[in-house]
Formats: structure tokens, C-alpha cells, sequence
């Protein structure tokens, strides 16, 4: 087991020295001048803009987001408390192993690309370096597998996440979150959070895959794009770090939220994506709708 995590660390190592390497016209010095050369003239000018988020707001919304969602949810528990179901009754088979698979690279391509990602957005802090270069490489190696799977994800759950009727009163009662009663509550396979995370974590997703994708190609020419917006290449960069930044706030906020319903909210919870199965209780009390299609079809 050793071996294969010292070859992963060497593998990694070795692509971070190909990448710091390259020293094409496109990677190397050349690189700031091709960028401007591109019709500069017909220029949004995002520049004034990009210079202001990026230096007074974007860390410290980010920051804001990693203390405060967790410090919501904290107090959360200790009042309300998490939501616990007996785990030793009848359980309903409900992810086959091809979504937990699909999942799973999802959830480990997230765990590398967050904490990454900080680890750029306060490289100065980390004294910048081949430390803060490695996890600039990492964030975009992890970006692939999150690639691969985002597709086959948006369409294995397609059909759960359309919202519908239930989830208006779904919101009405923020889920039944509030309380400490175990009342049943409308919603099907998904609630309303869930969906709600469903669409953040598809769509946020692949826009923070192509924004992301810009600004690690930095000056491959878009014609298409410069002729359809009018805008420079350079600012197209900008436009594209404000994108994967503004995105980030929300898609950070909801996936600290997914991992702590998952994990704290509702006690085992995380077991469903691992093993597939899914507590009757907690089909019952917080997804009643299907939970009644399900004994009407006699699952249960
Ligand atoms: C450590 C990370 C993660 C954990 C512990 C986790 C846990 C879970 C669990 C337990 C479920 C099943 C919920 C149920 O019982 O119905 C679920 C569903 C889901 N997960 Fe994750 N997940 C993680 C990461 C991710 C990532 C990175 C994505 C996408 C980018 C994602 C997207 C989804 C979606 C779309 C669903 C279905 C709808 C929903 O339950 O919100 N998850 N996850």
C-alpha cells in the first residue's frame, strides 16, 4: 500500500516539474504579451473591475463562506440537532453501484479540488513557491475525473432533481430542519435542498470546469468568442476568474452543506452512497412521497 502512495506522490511530483517546465510560447514568457495582443481595441475593460474583486473581496468571502456555513451548521446542531434513524430496520437498495461509483470520483475529485483551490486563492499567505504551485496543479489534475463524471451524474439523476409541487411546501418548512419532531415531510428520491444542490453542484460545476479551463490555457484563441462578445482575450481571462470565483462562493457554501446533512444532520446518512441502502425510517419521515410510491409498488 505504501508503494502505491509514494508512486502517486512521485507521479504527481513529476507532473508538476513538466508543467513548471514548459517553456513554450504559449506557457512561457511570451505568454503576457500574446495575451494583450489580442484585440485589445474592442476591450470590455473588465480590468478596473477584476483588480478591485480580486484584491479586496474575493478571499475574504471565501473565507467568510468556509467559517461561516460551518459555524451556521454548528449551531444548528447543538440546538436542533441531527436527525437520527434506527439503522438496524429494513433498508431500500436505492443507489446501484454504477451511481455510487460515479459519486464517489465526484466527492474524492472535490475533496482535492477545494482545499486546493484555497491554498491558491491565499498562495500568499503559503509564501507561494512550488507548494502553492503543486496545489495549482492538483486542482486542475482532479478537475478531470470531476470532468468525466459530471455528464453521467446530471443525467443518472436527471429525472429526481426536476422540481415539482412538494418542494414549494418543502421550503415553506426549510425541510423540516427547524424542528426537532420527526413529522413526515412531502418530497420524493430528492428533497428540495437536495435538488437545490443537484443544480448547483451539475451547472456550477461544468461553469467552473470551462472557467477554470480558460484560465489554465491561458492564450488559446477563441475566435468564436472574441467575434461573439467583442471582448480581448485578456478580458475574457478576467471575465472567466470573476465567473470561477462568484461560483465558487455558491458552489463551496452548497457542498459544505451537502457533507454536513450527509454526515452530521442526518446521523449514517453517508452510508447510502457508500453501501447504496437507505434507512425505511428515513425514506418515511423525510422523502414521504416516495415513500408511498415505494409501498405501493410493495417494497416495503
Ligand atoms: C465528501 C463528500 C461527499 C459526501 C459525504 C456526499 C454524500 C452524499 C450522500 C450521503 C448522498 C445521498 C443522499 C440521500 O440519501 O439521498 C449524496 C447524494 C448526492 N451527492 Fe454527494 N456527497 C459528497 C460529495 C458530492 C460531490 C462533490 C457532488 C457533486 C459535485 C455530490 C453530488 C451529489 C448529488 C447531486 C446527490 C443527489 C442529490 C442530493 O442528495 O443532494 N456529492 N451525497
Amino acid at each position: 500500500m505504501k508503494k502505491y502512495v509514494y508512486m502517486f506522490i512521485a507521479l504527481l511530483g513529476l507532473a508538476t516539474v513538466a508543467f513548471g517546465a514548459t517553456d513554450s510560447q504559449i506557457w512561457g514568457e511570451m505568454r503576457i504579451q500574446n495575451i494583450l495582443g489580442y484585440g485589445q481595441e474592442e476591450s470590455w475593460k473588465l480590468g478596473p473591475l477584476f483588480t478591485m474583486l480580486q484584491h479586496k473581496y474575493f478571499a475574504w468571502i471565501f473565507l467568510g463562506v468556509l467559517i461561516g456555513v460551518p459555524a451556521a451548521f454548528f449551531i444548528h446542531y447543538k440546538i436542533i440537532g441531527p436527525k437520527v434513524f434506527p439503522h438496524s430496520e429494513k433498508k431500500y437498495y436505492a443507489f446501484n453501484l454504477y451511481n455510487r461509483i460515479i459519486h464517489q470520483v465526484a466527492a474524492v475529485s472535490f475533496l482535492v479540488i477545494i482545499p486546493t483551490g484555497f491554498i491558491i486563492i491565499f498562495g500568499d499567505f503559503f509564501g507561494g513557491g512550488t507548494f502553492v504551485r503543486m496545489a495549482k496543479n492538483l486542482h486542475g489534475i482532479f478537475t478531470i475525473p470531476f470532468t468525466i463524471v459530471v455528464i453521467p451524474m446530471a443525467l443518472m439523476w436527471l429525472k429526481e432533481a426536476l422540481f415539482n409541487m412538494d418542494d414549494i411546501k418543502w421550503f415553506m418548512i426549510l425541510g423540516g430542519y427547524l424542528s426537532k419532531e420527526k413529522k413526515p415531510i412531502l418530497a420524493g428520491k430528492f428533497n428540495a435542498g437536495q435538488k437545490m444542490w443537484y443544480w448547483v453542484a451539475i451547472l456550477g460545476g461544468i461553469t467552473m470546469i470551462l472557467s477554470g479551463a480558460f484560465m489554465y490555457f491561458l492564450d488559446f484563441k477563441m475566435e468564436m468568442l472574441h467575434n461573439l462578445t467583442g471582448m480581448s482575450q485578456i478580458d475574457l481571462l478576467r471575465a472567466a476568474a470573476i465567473i470561477h470565483n462568484v461560483m465558487g462562493f455558491a458552489v463551496l457554501a452548497l457542498f459544505i452543506t451537502h457533507v454536513y446533512m450527509s454526515m452530521f444532520a442526518i446521523k449514517g446518512a453517508v452510508h447510502s452512497i457508500i453501501t447504496g441502502y437507505v434507512e425505511e425510517e428515513e425514506i418515511k419521515i423525510l422523502h414521504s412521497t416516495w415513500y408511498k410510491k415505494l409501498k405501493d409498488q410493495g417494497k416495503f
